[in-house]
Order: structure tokens, then sequence, then C-alpha cells
């Protein structure tokens, strides 16, 4: 086969959750595959230090930009800020992600709709805003970060385990929608990758055992574990794959 289809030169692509440990090393193999990228969370500065820490690796153009993604008025105008910044959009994946950890009985309406906006509206409205842009341009490829949760479930994780089933299902709803345009639309479903989000779980007593007893191979992977399936994805090597779920589960779902 020709390797040069997994390079992304001349595409851009745009990391939602940028700044995270998962996001980063996808937007950081994008751009070293030849994509300008853009970054996006809510805290400026971490986005900042994220796209120098990714430009002294590959040397392309990564930018960071601002702002709540669970909110549609933020999402217009990122949307907007890109184009005007970079004229096009050819890659997105959602990889902002919130979870509390309580019991469902205890779920307050606050938290749930936290989890909900930031997990499940954001994307879904995200991916609304740029689909046309990607209908013009005569196509795309969206990855939505899900969960190995959205399948299993995990007690006190109750509300991220549906938001995760709800973006699985979004994502065939999306490709099955768009596939006419030629926008593909698929999820990877990470079980337990080490980051800042993932390992105040897995230090509490007992978890990490108990979890790695679930996986064939005994061990947890790393945030560019992902992004290996990210760039394979947003590649043109994937140009006749949509509406497929890609799980980094080490044997978990067995
Ligand atoms: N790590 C794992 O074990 C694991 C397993 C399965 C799935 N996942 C999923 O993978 C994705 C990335 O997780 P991660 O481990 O990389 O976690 P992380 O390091 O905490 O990254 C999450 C990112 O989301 C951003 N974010 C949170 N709320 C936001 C909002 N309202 N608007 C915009 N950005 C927001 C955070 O930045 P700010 O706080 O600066 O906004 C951060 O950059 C998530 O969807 C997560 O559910 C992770």
């Amino acid at each position: 086969m020709d390797v040069s289809q997994f390079s992304l030169k001349g595409k851009v692509a745009l990391v939602v959750g940028g700044a995270g440990d998962i996001g980063k090393a996808i937007a950081e193999t994008y751009s070293i595959a030849g994509a300008d990228v853009v970054i996006s969370s809510r805290k400026q500065e971490n986005l900042d230090k994220a796209a120098a820490e990714i430009t002294a690796k590959s040397k392309g153009k990564v930018l960071g930009i601002a702002g709540h993604l669970g909110k549609l008025d933020t999402i217009k105008a990122l949307v907007e800020a890109i184009m005007k910044e970079c004229g096009r959009i050819d890659i997105v994946v959602n990889s902002s992600g919130s979870s509390f950890m309580v019991p469902l009985v205890d779920v307050e309406e606050w938290q749930w709709d936290n989890v909900m906006n930031v997990n499940v509206k954001g994307p879904f409205f995200l991916c609304q805003q740029i689909a046309p842009i990607m209908k013009k341009q005569g196509g795309g490829s969206i990855i939505n970060i899900t969960s190995y949760m959205g399948v299993r479930t995990e007690e006190t994780l109750g509300v991220y385990c549906i938001s995760k089933a709800a973006v699985m299902h979004m994502t065939r709803v999306m490709a099955k929608e768009w596939g006419k345009w030629n926008i593909r639309v698929n999820s990877i479903a990470p079980a337990w990758v080490h980051s800042r989000l993932s390992d105040p779980f897995l230090q509490m007593p007992g978890v990490n055992d108990r979890m790695l007893a679930q996986t064939a191979i005994g061990r947890f992977g790393q945030p560019d574990d992902v992004a290996a399936i990210a760039l394979y994805l947003a590649s043109d090597a994937a140009k006749n794959q949509t509406a497929g779920l890609f799980p980094l589960d080490y044997g978990m779902l067995i």
C-alpha cells in the first residue's frame, strides 16, 4: 500500500480538548503528519503551553483558541475564527470530556447538565456547524472520542457512561446522514488511558488492580495509542471507513 496516504499535508484539523492528554497527543501526531492544527479548550494558558510543546516537535502551524465548548455561541465563534485564520476545516476531533463520581440516585441536575453539555451537546453542535463547511469542501473526517463505558457500566460513573453511549450512536447517525457529502464519522472507545482524567480514579485503593484484571494483556495504554487510531481515521488511508467504533480496550470488552 501507499503509506503516503497517512500524510495530512494541506489539511486543517481542529482538536477540541487539545490541551488535554489525549487531545494533545492527537494534535501533536496530526501536526507531525503535516496538518495545520487548531486546539481548543477553556483555558488559553493551557492551550498556549500545549501549542508551544507541539511546535517544538513538529514545526507546524498550531493555534490555540479558548472557549467553553458546551455552548452554541462559543462553538459558532470558534468555527468562524478557524475559517478566518485557516480557510478550511478537514478534520474534527471531539476529545473534551467531563465526569463526576456520583451514584445515580445522588446525581444533581447541574452535574447531569455539565457532563451532557461537554460530552454530548458540544460535540453535536460543533459537528452540526462544521458539516456544511465540509460538504462545500467535498468531504471531511470527524472523530469522536467516546469510551468503553459507553458499552460497559461503572458504578459512580453512570452519567458519564450514559453520555458516552450517546456519543457512539450520535457517530452512527451523523455517518449515515452525512455520508452522501463524503463526511466520514467514526468514534474511538478507549478503556483506561493514563491521563489527568483517569489517573486519580485508577489511584483509588484497589481500583487499578481490579481494572487490570479485566484486561487480556495486563496493562493500560498511553494517549499516543489513541493518537495512532486517530491518525488512521483522519487520513486518506481510511477513505472508505465510516460509522465505525474503534476500541482501545486491551481485551476488556471480550
Ligand atoms: N483517559 C482515559 O482513561 C479515557 C478513557 C476513555 C475515554 N476518554 C475520553 O477521552 C477524552 C480526553 O480525555 P483525557 O484523558 O485526555 O482528559 P483530560 O486530559 O482531562 O482532557 C480533557 C480536555 O477537555 C477540556 N474540556 C473540559 N471541559 C471543557 C469545555 N466545557 N469546553 C472545552 N473543553 C473542555 C479540558 O480542558 P479545560 O479544562 O482547559 O477546558 C481538557 O483539555 C475525553 O472525552 C474522555 O472522556 C478518556
